[in-house]
């Protein structure tokens, strides 16, 4: 079987996933029975989510009604998600590669996807395994929660990477332009929908901040070898200690969702 291209296994870090990162539950409710108005997500069936980390964008539906299949590389990562399941809830969680997923052709009513792309290499062979388990008609929808990650710390050890030559960290997605184009040459119709109003508050300690980026938690800045690493974490300390209030410094974010909605060719049907 031919080798697959790499791909960010979470495990190193699931046991602080979700303490580091988090979407509002009732956010995301909100914003699927927003999707599910405009007829994008239907209000019963089965959903993938694909890359499904903790399980935090598909327990919600889950708890809406839905059937609930998702798939993570790390065991890890699973067996978190699958000790949040209720007994009450049609919710499933294993252990499988985007690229081959272990789902009948035409099964699946809806995909949502976050955070995933950008961690796999050959994103392609996983968005046409997405589409081939997809009914048609039917969207794949990727979840963005944007500017909770970019506090000004983690943007400092960023830019230096940069300046270092680091800039390509992601071996998956890099830009969307990127991504929209393939889906839509897969044949797939691209959907405008907002929900850039559901926003929730967030507050960032520059000391936590620093911190987190020297646990590793951020898979953007795994591939830096650790000498590079060490430095720039150095370089970035340093830099905190410099601001009025030093590692003690708070900064206030409103974090956002916005979705990318997929529909699939062909007849829903
Ligand atoms: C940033 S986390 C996002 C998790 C979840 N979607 C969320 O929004 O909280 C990325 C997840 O993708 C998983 N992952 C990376 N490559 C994968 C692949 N090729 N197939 C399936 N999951 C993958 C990682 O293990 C990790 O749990």
């Amino acid at each position: 079987m031919a080798t697959l291209a790499p791909t960010s296994d979470f495990s190193p870090i699931a046991a602080r996933y979700d303490a580091t990162r988090d979407v509002p539950e009732d956010r995301l409710r909100a914003c699927y029975e927003r999707l599910i108005a405009c007829g994008v997500l239907p209000e019963q069936g089965l959903v993938l989510d694909a890359g499904c980390g903790t399980g935090q964008i598909s327990l919600v539906l889950a708890a809406m009604g839905h059937d609930v299949q998702g798939f993570d590389v790390s065991r890890e990562m699973i067996d978190i998600a699958r000790r949040k399941v209720r007994p009450e809830w049609r919710a499933r969680y294993d252990v499988a590669d985007v690229r081959r997923l272990p789902v009948t052709d035409v099964s699946v009513d809806a995909v949502v996807v976050s955070k995933l792309f950008q961690h796999v290499g050959d994103w392609q062979s996983g968005c046409r395994e997405l589409l081939r388990v997809l009914r048609p008609g039917c969207c794949l929808i990727q979840v963005n929660d944007r500017g909770a990650f970019g506090n000004v710390v983690r943007r400092h050890f960023a830019a230096r990477a940069d300046a270092l030559g680091f800039d390509e960290r992601f071996p998956g997605v890099r830009d969307r332009t990127a991504f929209v184009a393939f889906l839509a040459g897969q044949g797939c119709e691209e959907i405008a929908i907002d929900v850039s109003d559901l926003t929730w508050s967030k507050s960032v300690v520059y000391g936590e901040a620093l911190a987190q980026i020297e646990e590793r938690l951020f898979a953007e800045f795994w591939y830096l070898p650790d000498g590079a690493y060490r430095r720039i974490l150095d370089e970035t300390a340093r830099w905190v200690d410099q601001q009025v209030e030093g590692s003690l410094t708070i900064q206030r974010m409103t974090p956002w969702l916005t979705v990318d909605v997929f529909r699939k060719g062909g007849r829903h049907g």
